[in-house]
């Protein structure tokens, strides 16, 4: 009877400060192998007549210790949460999270789009692996003949051909099979040519194309969405040049040329001392495509024009080295952050 007693008051006066004592207490009074475990198989050595006292005093002091691990366990946790609570110290400056920045290929892309958007053009979208009919046959190159090689195609597979598409013009086709005229609307992606990567060259890059069929359009009108779009995205003296090309599926078709940023003009390195260059090419829409397309020629009539968005922003940005776009360089990229569409 004194031990029961002793023991009630080691439990009525137990701390647990941390989680290790908490653990010494459930060890050595509540566990199988507690000392109030020990009691209970005392009980057999007991007087028969003292038995029954003796037994309740035990339960009573494993009711004790449970009610006191109950309280030691709460104890502990208010404390824990308490501490938790002064861990955020609410009068320091907030943390800033590290603001990204809009690739220089998405800023001139979004501009594209929104400079011609003002003059009524939808934006289209098409496959990047594409059949033969949509990225040449209907296009105007004629079966077997060299002009295929003009784009060094990456083939996926051959008879039937299925290519990565070389440029942005399939997306003309597909919206010509599919839509009425008046059309008017871009097409921006991808595109892919083999072409060994340098600072000027890259086998996968970004072109938009535009294409406007309706009645009575003109290379005059052409000439007109240049003119506006190179002075809404370069500069308001920015001057525009057709020189005289060939594509398949334009007749005429043209060489676009602006006035070199970098020197105005004058003549620089940049533009080898011409004080042009160039960044894409332009026609009226070859009857024949748009025959292949179920448009009539003899009733509508179109332009065509396909330009890069790296050499967009090349010129635009000064930029030397167009492997920078895929480079992923965090100091490249930064400098676009202060930059708005
Ligand atoms: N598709 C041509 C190219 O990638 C560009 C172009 C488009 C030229 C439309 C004329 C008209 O080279």
């Amino acid at each position: 009877m004194g031990k029961v007693q002793e023991l009630k008051e080691e439990i009525a006066q137990y701390k647990a400060a941390n989680k290790d004592a908490l653990e010494e207490f459930r060890m050595r009074f509540i566990s199988r192998k507690s000392v109030i475990g020990e009691l209970f198989s005392e009980i057999k050595n007991i007087a028969p007549e003292e038995r029954k006292g003796f037994g309740q005093q035990i339960n009573e002091l494993k009711d004790a210790a449970e009610n006191k691990f109950k309280s030691l366990v709460k104890e502990l946790g208010n404390q824990e949460e308490e501490r938790e609570g002064q861990a955020v110290d609410v009068s320091l400056p907030p943390l800033t999270d590290t603001l990204g920045s809009i690739h220089p290929l998405t800023i001139v892309r979004a501009r594209f789009i929104e400079i011609f958007e003002r003059i009524g053009f939808t934006v289209s979208d098409g496959p990047e692996i594409e059949d033969d009919w949509h990225n040449f046959t209907a296009l105007n190159f004629p079966e077997n003949h060299p002009a295929r090689e003009m784009q060094d195609t990456f083939f996926i597979k051959k008879d039937p051909d299925i290519a990565l598409r070389t440029h942005t013009s399939n997306v003309q086709i597909r919206v010509m099979e599919t839509q009425e005229p008046p059309i008017r609307t871009l097409a921006p992606g991808r595109v892919f040519r083999n072409e060994a990567i340098s600072a000027r060259a890259h086998c996968v890059f970004h072109q938009v194309e535009g294409l406007y069929i309706d009645r009575n359009v003109s290379f005059k009108d052409l000439k007109h969405a240049l003119y506006y779009f190179a002075r809404e995205m370069f500069t308001k003296d920015t001057e525009v040049r057709l020189r005289p090309s060939y594509f398949p599926f334009t007749e005429p078709s043209a060489e676009l040329d602006i006035t070199c940023l970098v020197c105005g003009g004058k003549g620089c390195n940049i533009c080898k001392y011409t004080g042009w260059v160039e960044i894409g090419g332009a026609g009226m829409v070859d009857p024949n495509v748009m025959a292949n397309c179920g448009i009539d020629p003899e009733e509508y009539t179109g332009y065509a024009f396909g330009l890069g968005i790296e050499r967009i922003a090349l010129l635009k940005y000064e930029i030397k080295d167009l492997r920078l776009f895929t480079e992923n360089d965090i100091r490249f990229l930064q400098q676009f952050k202060s930059q708005g569409f």
